[in-house]
């Protein structure tokens, strides 16, 4: 796609919707877009629920070309007149409840938001796009727990079986197979990413890493579930923006890319290597925060290892990572180390209580 295309009035900029900008992976897409694309127009769409947090864009939210626009995907209305108002040519969707542990407690939620507001957003963009659907994308950002649970061996592959086993995979399974229906009945022009577990900066402390750097960082237990024996294919969130980035531009219309860290740990091996990073950069004495360690009764429907195959994206789209672990990891805990404020501000729903009186009135 090029960043401007012909129209019968001219050529027509993009102005581009992103959703969930305001949660963790959202913020760090909307700052690369941001930065990177001054001539675009870039419109993060955010409800402002418990994960969304305004502060994790306030280096970048005085440029000219951002705009925040405070809207439920679940309002249909809103997001007409937003499409109108703006001008809004393409759309990366990232909102979503995004806890798995939620997603057991209350799964309508997950079926609200991930399944009623994304076709909200579909329906929205098929009937202002209409006149040349090739001249707009609709990016749907997904998880590579929609394919459900390896063994020991094997990695997801886009051609995998959907599979899903917790409300919050099968909701953004469902999710997918809406947006795909789409591409094939109304024949909109989609592309669809499937990643795995992310970290890094901004990430909100009910997540495993975020939650035990906080709990290291107070000295309080380290809640591992289970035998702490499942793996994760872990991912720095800016490697993932990076590959968000090329393939809203360069990914081919209707094809899916999954995304990878090629970075397998187990749980409790990414909990001790924490644990020794912290205990090093906090001073303390070797094995300290270990003693946090505490298992506790398992995730119901625990799947027991995600690792993804990202031959595709690397051989069609020349994408890797480019942070090693070791550094992402570093990175992340000095992050949070030196943002104790951001920390307390969300772990004490301070934000939460400004963001309810600001905007009671608007
Ligand atoms: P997050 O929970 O940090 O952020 C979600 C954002 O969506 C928040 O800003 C929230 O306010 C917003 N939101 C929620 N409901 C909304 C609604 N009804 N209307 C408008 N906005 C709403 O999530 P995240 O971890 O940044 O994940 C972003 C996307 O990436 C999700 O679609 C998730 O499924 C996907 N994903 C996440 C990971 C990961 O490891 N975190 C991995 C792969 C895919
Ligand atoms: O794979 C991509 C997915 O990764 C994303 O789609 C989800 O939005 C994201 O939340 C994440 O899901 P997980 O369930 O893998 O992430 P979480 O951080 O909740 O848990 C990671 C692993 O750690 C998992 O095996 C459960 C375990 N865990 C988690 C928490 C919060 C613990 O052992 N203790 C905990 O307190």
């Amino acid at each position: 796609m090029s960043d401007f295309f012909n129209t019968s009035i001219g050529y027509m900029k993009k102005n581009i919707l992103i959703t969930g900008g305001a949660g963790f992976i959202g913020s760090h897409v909307v700052r690369l877009f941001v930065q990177k694309y001054p001539e675009y127009g870039i419109y993060n769409l955010d409800a402002l629920t418990y994960a969304g947090n305004l502060e994790n864009l306030k280096d970048i939210d005085q440029s000219p070309n951002y705009h925040f626009l405070k809207i439920n995907i679940l309002d249909a209305d809103a997001l007409d007149a937003a499409f109108d108002a703006h001008g809004i040519t393409d759309v990366v969707h990232l909102a979503a409840e995004s806890h798995v542990d939620r997603s057991i407690v209350s799964p309508l939620d997950f079926v609200y938001t991930n399944v009623i507001g994304t076709v909200n957003l579909l329906n929205t963009a098929r009937k202002k796009w209409a006149a040349d659907y090739s001249k707009h994308r609709f990016y749907h950002i997904s998880t590579d727990e929609v394919y459900g649970s390896l063994g020991a061996e094997g990695f997801f592959l886009e051609t995998t079986a959907y599979d899903p086993n917790s409300p919050y995979s099968a909701s953004k399974a469902a999710s997918d197979h809406f947006v795909r229906a789409y591409r094939e009945t109304y024949h909109m022009q989609t592309v669809v990413s499937n990643c795995s577990n992310n970290y890094g900066p901004y990430h909100f402390p009910e997540k495993l890493i975020p939650l035990f750097i906080n709990n290291i960082i107070e000295e309080k237990p380290l809640p591992v579930y289970g035998d702490g024996l499942y793996t994760r294919d872990w991912l720095f969130v800016k490697d993932h923006a990076l590959a968000i980035d090329l393939i809203f531009h360069q990914g081919v219309d209707g094809e899916t890319y999954n995304i990878g860290g090629f970075n397998e740990w187990k749980n409790i091996d990414l909990v001790k290597l924490l644990c020794a990073q912290m205990d090093e950069k906090l001073g303390r004495a070797k094995g300290y925060s270990e003693k946090l360690i505490t298992y506790v009764k398992d995730r119901p429907g625990h799947d027991r290892r995600y690792a993804i195959d990202a031959t595709k994206i690397n051989k069609e789209l020349g994408w890797k990572p480019t942070v090693t672990f070791e550094q992402g990891l570093s990175e992340t805990i000095d992050w949070y180390l030196s943002n104790k404020e951001w920390l307390q501000n969300v772990t004490s729903g301070a934000y939460q209580n400004y963001y309810n009186g600001m905007y009671q009135n608007r």
